[in-house]
């Protein structure tokens, strides 16, 4: 059906099981509605969902962008398919392409971005209830979120474990950069040696006991630089209450119902910025960092926040780089002691 039909079955299917929407919050349904709301006084609890787009601009790249996408630079891999490099059934097998991966990523030469210290504001602001990320790069952390303003969704790479049962030793950033796969795996019998969530794991407790908290509370959801397409993080967006405002900034429109009768299977609530019906949710089209900047601005926050980048990145331009070779040099020793040091061969295992 075209976009009127829909917007007419929705808004049948709405009036006829009670999904009304909810009051409007928002004066009009812009960045300057959503900065007019913010000043109010009225908006206490924030929750910021983001993704890798937040993190482009320092140089990491996003998952799916085409072109630029991690996931359309895998061929050298070879991969069956490219997200099989996340897949836990897929690294037990074959954990080398992960590690090769990571080593690349690894956190510790990337600084946070414009849109990390935005929330970074928002927390000193004493508004962010918490920032929920699919993002394994530490960059909330680096940019000054602390444990508790922080679900990390997906797992982190600023903390490592061997998994053995006869070991479980925790390993600094530093060390697993230089790890080779196969000591890993050798370290740990089977099982992987890394803090990062997989497709096919669980996600973290703390991410399903946060929720239940903190989405019935929220008085604005901020979405950034995530294409919505992965679950159950995407579903988030429907657990704020109806009256909720949801400003998402990315490049592209995400997180849009596709079917109202996903609805009606329990994966309703996405984002309707254009229906006839749209009450509450705005997008704003752009990186995440000029979306920021321009909400900033309208709050009358973009000194400051230029201010906090600028002291911030100064500080980790000035961090003492013996103090990174120190740490490169931790102790990288496992108890596992039969085990060969991470500049073992690949043949030592095969
Ligand atoms: P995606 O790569 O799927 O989506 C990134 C989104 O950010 C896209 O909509 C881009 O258009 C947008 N984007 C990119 N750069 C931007 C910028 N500078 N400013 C604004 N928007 C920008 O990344 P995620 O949604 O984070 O899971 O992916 C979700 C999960 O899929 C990841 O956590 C990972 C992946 O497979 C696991 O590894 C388990």
């Amino acid at each position: 059906p075209g976009d009127t039909e829909m917007d007419f079955l929705r808004s049948l299917f709405s009036r006829t099981l009670g999904l009304s929407p909810g009051e409007k919050v928002l004066d009009e349904l812009s960045l300057e509605g959503v900065a007019s709301y913010i000043q109010s006084g009225k908006c206490k609890n924030v929750i910021c969902m983001v993704g890798a787009g937040i993190s482009t601009s320092a140089g990491i790249p996003d998952f799916r962008s085409p072109g630029t996408g991690l996931y359309a630079n895998l061929q050298h891999y070879n991969l069956p398919y490219p997200e099989a490099i996340f897949q836990i059934d897929y690294f037990k097998k074959h954990p080398e392409p992960f590690f090769a991966l990571a080593r690349e990523l690894y956190p510790g030469q990337f600084k946070p971005t414009l849109c990390h210290y935005f929330i970074r504001m928002l927390k000193d602001k004493g508004i962010l209830k918490r920032c929920y990320s699919q993002n394994i790069d530490t960059l909330e952390r680096v940019a000054g979120l602390e444990g508790e303003d922080l679900i990390e969704a997906h797992g982190t790479f600023h903390t490592s474990h061997c998994v053995s049962q006869f070991c479980s030793k925790e390993y600094s950033m530093a060390w697993m950069k230089g790890a080779h796969p196969h000591f890993t795996l050798r370290c740990t019998q089977t099982a992987p040696l890394r803090d990062i969530v997989f497709f096919g794991e669980n996600l973290p407790s703390r991410f399903f006991t946060s929720i239940k908290n903190d989405f019935p509370n929220c008085d604005l959801l901020i979405i950034m630089g995530t294409s919505l397409q992965v679950q159950p993080f995407a579903s988030l967006v429907s657990r704020v209450p109806k009256n909720c405002p949801r400003v998402l900034i990315n490049m592209e429109k995400t997180g849009q119902v596709q079917l109202f009768a996903a609805g009606l299977l329990g994966f309703g609530g996405g984002l309707d910025f254009d229906s006839d019906g749209a009450y509450r949710d705005v997008v704003y089209l752009s990186t995440c960092d000029d979306g920021c900047m321009a909400l900033a601005d309208l709050l009358g926050w973009k000194a400051e926040l230029e201010e906090l980048v600028k002291r911030e990145h100064a500080a980790i331009d000035s961090k003492d780089a013996s103090k990174k070779d120190a740490t490169a040099n931790q102790s990288s020793e496992c108890s596992d002691k039969s085990s060969p040091g991470p500049e073992a061969r690949k043949s030592d295992y095969q």
